[in-house]
């Protein structure tokens, strides 16, 4: 079946469009220390528009039941919404049935249901699992544990001093034991867009199974499950104007059905008794349990208002500011830039000669500026750079120039103090 795309109805072009759209977003107006907040954290979590807020606040004030499981209205209304929501998720990525949406708690409990259900299942002793060097911890610590139960090995994909991981390493881990390759899509430490489409196509040559973490990925370009055409695709609302407690897991459908349940409870189960329990059908065979109704319903909103202004847009935009903002921060004595990749979100990762991230971050505070310092749960990235933690400063499309301006200007205040 041919899918409907959502249309565009915005471009990002002028002053007045990134005013209205900075408008969509109440907590963009705070006080932070006694000046307007700057929020440059969004690739630990971005901001919610009113759209999203008034989404959630409708569905509690006149839809929330349980669902799934009575026939009064209510529950039959809160059913048809989650499942609309499932619907929204399956268009804005481009998967081909709306069952190969699993609603997680986000893309670490995605990335722990695959480890659970196809790794346990299918991954054994001396088995090869891939993994890339640039991994969040959410997408290392359940393949080590698998190792660890398994006796499984991993190898990693090595990355050059830019933080592009190196293609030819890559394809000269593959063996006849490789059974999984478990990839980021984006950096959330270096910003590296990496080369999926082509990294999956060569572990598919080798009958190997892709896992893509695309936590950070999926708020910032548009995405097509079919024609990635991995296997597995993980992502947390909270990264992508949603609420928190609510991610995705897609799966293609034949993997999810031979896939063993990650939870056992209410609503993933067809039939009990107790000798024998028989699972439902995929999705409701990953659910376990009340799901978390409101937030799925409140990213379904949040989806809706990505698609309006637009992926395409919000990747152009948002790539405009990260070369505004390389550009200067490159420019400046001590300051050092970490992920310089060719192909980069707009993630900025950054140290000042002398200085512990920490009071970067702290003095940028007092400015209003929020910014990531410490190891963004990446701790072999920062191995491999030889530093203890960075800062970071990442952008969303509702960031300006203005800002980047501010955070150069809190990054010179440190060097003088630090002097
Ligand atoms: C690349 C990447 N993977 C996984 C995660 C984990 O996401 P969550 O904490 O929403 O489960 C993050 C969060 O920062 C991330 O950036």
């Amino acid at each position: 079946m041919k899918i409907e795309r959502i249309k565009n109805e915005r471009t990002i072009t002028d002053k007045a469009t990134i005013d209205k759209i900075r408008a969509d977003f109440p907590i963009l107006g705070l006080q932070v220390s006694g000046k307007p907040l700057v929020y440059l954290d969004n690739a630990a979590s971005s901001q919610v528009p009113q759209a999203v807020i008034d989404r959630i606040v409708r569905y509690q004030t006149e839809e929330h039941s349980n669902i799934h499981r009575a026939v009064h209205y209510l529950s039959e209304l809160a059913t048809r919404q989650y499942e609309a929501a499932r619907v929204k998720v399956q268009h804005f990525i481009n998967a081909k049935e709306s069952r190969e949406i699993i609603f997680t708690r986000g893309t670490t409990e995605s990335i722990n249901l695959v480890m659970h259900g196809y790794g346990r299942a299918f991954i054994g002793k001396g088995d090869e699992i891939i993994l890339s060097a640039m991994e969040h911890h959410a997408n290392i610590v359940p393949w080590q544990m698998l190792a660890q139960e398994k006796g499984a090995v991993l190898r990693v994909i090595p990355m050059n001093d830019a933080g592009e991981l190196l293609v030819d390493e890559f394809e000269a881990l593959f063996n006849e034991k490789t059974k999984f390759l478990a990839l980021s899509h984006v950096s959330n430490a270096l910003g590296t867009i990496n080369p999926v489409k082509r990294m999956t196509a060569y572990a598919h040559s080798h009958g190997v199974p892709v896992l893509l973490d695309g936590a950070q990925a999926a708020p910032h370009q548009a995405l097509d499950m079919q024609d990635l055409d991995c296997d597995y695709y993980a992502f947390s609302g909270h990264k992508m104007c949603g609420p928190t407690g609510i991610g995705v897991l897609y799966g293609k459908a034949h993997l999810l059905e031979k896939m063993q349940p990650y939870q056992g409870g209410g609503d993933m189960i067809l039939s009990v008794t107790f000798e024998k329990t028989t699972y439902n059908v995929i999705p409701s065979k990953f659910e376990a349990g009340t799901p978390p109704i409101m937030a799925a319903i409140g990213l379904g909103a949040a989806i809706e208002y990505l698609s309006g202004i637009g992926l395409d847009n919000i990747a152009a935009y948002e790539h405009e500011l990260l070369e505004y903002a390389t550009e200067k921060v490159a420019a400046m004595p001590g300051v050092r830039i970490i992920g310089t990749a060719g192909n980069k979100a707009a993630v900025m990762s950054f140290e000042i000669e002398g200085v512990h991230p920490h009071d970067v971050g702290t003095i940028l505070n007092s400015d209003g500026i929020a910014i990531r310092t410490g190891h963004h749960c990446a701790q072999p990235v920062m191995d491999r750079f030889h530093v203890p933690a960075t800062a970071r400063a990442s952008f969303a499309f509702y960031n300006t120039r203005q800002e980047i301006d501010k955070l150069v200007e809190g990054i010179r205040k440190v060097q003088e103090m630090f002097l």
